[in-house]
């Protein structure tokens, strides 16, 4: 990918955006999580035009961003308890809940399913921008479909500069990896997706969780799609980045590690992503990371497996996905 940095498209322009968004176009908007593709939620304009641009298969839903718990109702009926203290926990923040919908709430949103998804984004910018409105918008990750999620407004520009006339700026991304998201089923809390909440926090407020069958690509949570999040470049993902080093010797490889350098191998050509160790650090940091190795024409990135909890989890979960064919 060419990252022609498009700076006439990236603006701190709020007006801007609210006349785009109230005239049913897509605007790049951002999230703590990574950067959205927005659109009014009540407009089928706005929806389909979504859906056109990140070439978006239509069995995928969207998820409704709403500008505070306030406004839960307005989106979904028959709030289970156990949503509504991860809600008052966790919002605004990088958690998505699965509702059961409002009939107002259109099927194009939520690809027919009765549930819709729904969260408070953790941002200024986005969160003026809602307060601004009086719809809540869909915003799916602003990358096209499958490829890397952006976490900074030049990676949205260069994915989609000849498809919308705007990205708003809001700096790097803090989170730096897409909203945990879970579902509801009889008392039970059940993940769909792991994400920028870890799910020892959400255990805290809700008990024991479960998660669902990763090996099954489930239509319920296409999110959990085997393939995902990926970069042009052939990707692996292991244990013992010694041994692959010596394997794909002679090749022009790229690192993606946790916290440490390789002192013999080229510093240009590793991410570190946390030098002091820090799992949040990391996913923070791993699109990002990702960006940057994919656009050095190398012929291979090997990935260090991460510690598996906390963060290191969702990191795993999208080094996986990354490294499917
Ligand atoms: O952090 C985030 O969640 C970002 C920011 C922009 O908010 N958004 C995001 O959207 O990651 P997207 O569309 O890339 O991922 C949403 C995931 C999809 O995998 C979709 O399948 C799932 O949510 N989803 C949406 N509605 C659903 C529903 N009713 N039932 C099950 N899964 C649903
Ligand atoms: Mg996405």
């Amino acid at each position: 990918m060419t990252f022609v940095i498009h700076k006439k498209m990236i603006s701190t322009n709020i007006e801007h955006a609210i006349h785009l968004l109230k005239s049913n176009n897509v605007i790049g908007l951002p999230t703590e999580t990574v950067y959205g593709l927005a659109g009014n939620a009540y407009s089928e304009t706005a929806i389909k035009k979504i859906y056109e641009i990140k070439k978006r298969p239509s069995f995928n839903p969207l998820i409704v961003h709403i500008k505070s718990y306030n406004d839960i109702n307005t989106v979904a009926v028959d709030i289970p308890e156990k949503a509504h203290l991860l809600a008052k926990a966790f919002w605004p923040g990088p958690l998505t809940l699965l509702l059961k919908k409002q009939p107002t709430i259109s099927g194009l949103v939520t690809s027919d399913l009765d549930t819709v998804a729904v969260r408070v984004p953790n941002h200024p910018v986005a969160l003026d921008v809602l307060d601004k409105l009086d719809f809540p918008l869909v915003a799916p990750s602003a990358n096209p479909f499958t490829r890397i999620s952006p976490t900074k407004p030049e990676h949205v520009a260069s994915y989609f500069k000849n498809e919308i006339e705007l990205v708003l700026d809001g700096g790097t991304c803090s989170s730096g990896v897409e909203s945990t998201i879970v579902g509801f089923e009889a008392n039970k809390v059940i993940v769909y997706r792991f994400g920028a909440l870890s799910l020892e926090a959400i255990e805290k407020v809700v008990g024991p969780i479960s998660i669902i069958n990763k090996s099954k690509e489930s239509p319920k949570a296409p999110g959990m799609l085997l393939k995902h999040y990926s970069p042009k470049t052939e990707f692996i993902l292991t244990r013992n980045i010694q041994s692959e080093l010596e394997w794909y010797k002679g090749k022009k490889i790229g690192l993606l590690l946790f916290s440490k350098s390789y002192p013999d191998f080229e510093p240009h050509l590793q991410q570190v992503l946390s030098k002091g160790e820090s799992l949040d650090e990391a996913a923070s940091n791993l699109y990002q990371a990702l960006h940057e190795l994919d656009k050095q024409n190398l012929d291979i990135i090997i990935a260090e497996r991460f510690p598996e909890y906390g963060l290191g989890i969702t990191i795993n979960d999208r080094l996986e996905r990354a490294s499917k064919k």
